[in-house]
């Protein structure tokens, strides 16, 4: 029994230092002095000046795309909750009505990942709003998006109902259960980490507010999707995996917001679950990402998604990743996590206000310089700004 529990004790400290939540001091600034109220201000402000880009008639935003836009509503639920105002609600729920009556399901494109982009402001607002949108179109985007979800009966059958090719139902020897296809068209076979990290997150917020099990098994299987076959050796998300015949994406495609994802969406899991492999993992990815990810240099400010002249897809994943471990943040009880993540989000914030600031409009290069006002840049910095709220 004695020589048992020093093993236990052993393995036990091994896998403590396994996980390093320590801060790196090569970082930029990873603290802040401002106080609440100014945080709250900065933060409206830069709501402030993407709002006249507002196409009402469309619920878009001019010089940015459709699944951008989504993002943008995230912000400003998530800004009214943290905030503890309703500054921008009315707004909020008027132009997501506005694209659920235009888009069935938020799906313009016949994308799945913008119909599943605005759950952030589905989910945010008050419980009355919460409620309101989980059994309409909350509800109705799961559904809409369960239908490109490969079942385990489907990768056993080598067949998806949706899809004209037959199915690897294993890749690598892992089940393909799970996995959620990219696009609904019969003829396509990519399967990846942003549409399975949003569909394992929609999952997981249904879960958590309806009680209803069928969510919470969904969100466990994407996770294990994720965790099985589209993981690298240093936890961080790759991207696509070819369903017919288990190609995939460069192993250089390692971009911001798929980890992202998949953080957001297993400390929500862990959260409802309290199964602890989720937290693990979710810890595992979530230290990969700020401390050994190539989008950025030892001073921690991301430079992935820097295009002061042009937009492009890429510029607003740096904000997906930012939200994702903030949500991560608010459901941890782990300290050392909590502090891992408040540096990260604050190397962030003092870069985006000391480098890459004109007035309360920012570029998307977070290194700077500052530039005039883009739609992009803007888009991109809000979830820093929303997040250093709390995270502070
Ligand atoms: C700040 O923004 C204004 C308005 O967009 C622009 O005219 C000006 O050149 C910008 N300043 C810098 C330093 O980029």
């Amino acid at each position: 029994m004695y020589s048992k529990s020093i093993v236990i004790a052993l393995a036990l400290c091994g896998y403590a230092t396994a996980q390093d939540f320590g801060v790196p001091l090569s970082w930029r600034k990873f603290s802040n002095t401002r106080p609440l109220n100014e945080r709250i201000s900065i933060a409206q402000a830069a709501i402030n000046a993407i709002l006249p880009q507002l196409n009402s008639a469309t619920a878009e935003f001019n010089g940015i795309g459709f699944w951008q836009s989504g993002n943008v509503w995230s912000v400003l639920a998530n800004q009214d909750r943290i905030a503890g105002s309703t500054v921008n609600q009315a707004r909020v729920i008027a132009n997501l009505n506005t694209a659920f009556r235009l888009n069935a399901n938020y799906d313009k494109f016949q994308v799945c990942p913008p119909s599943l982009k605005p759950l952030h402001a589905l989910m945010c607002h008050n419980e009355v709003q919460r409620r309101r949108y989980v059994v309409g179109n909350g509800r109705d985007t799961w559904n809409h998006v369960s239908n490109f979800v490969i079942t385990p009966a489907q990768a056993s059958a080598g067949r998806h109902p949706a899809k004209s090719f037959t199915l690897a139902g294993t890749c690598d020897g892992k089940s393909m259960a799970g996995g959620v296809f990219w696009r609904p068209t019969a003829d396509d076979q990519g399967v990846n980490s942003v549409t399975t990290g949003l569909y394992l997150t929609l999952s997981a917020f249904l879960a958590e507010i309806t009680g209803d099990q069928k969510y919470t098994n969904a969100a466990i299987q994407s996770a294990n999707w994720m965790r099985s076959l589209n993981i690298n050796s240093k936890n961080l998300a790759l991207d696509t995996v070819n369903a017919h015949d288990c190609s995939r994406s460069p192993d250089s495609w390692i971009f911001t917001y798929n980890s992202g994802k998949l953080i957001e969406g297993l400390g929500v899991l862990s959260h409802v679950t309290g199964d602890n492999q989720w937290d693990t993992l979710m810890a595992n990815v979530l230290i990969a990402s700020t401390k050994g990810a190539p989008w950025q240099g030892s001073n921690g400010v991301i430079t992935e998604g820097s295009s002061p002249n042009s937009n492009n897809d890429g510029v607003g994943f740096k904000s997906v990743l930012i939200r994702g471990l903030h949500e991560a943040f608010e459901r941890s009880s782990n300290n050392d996590l909590r502090i891992l993540v408040h540096s990260y989000v604050d190397v962030q914030y003092n870069a985006l206000l000391d480098l890459a600031a004109n007035g309360s409009t920012y570029s998307s290069s977070w290194a700077g310089p500052p530039q005039g006002f883009t739609t992009w840049g803007q888009l991109a910095a809000l979830d820093v700004m929303t997040s250093a709220i709390n995270a502070n």
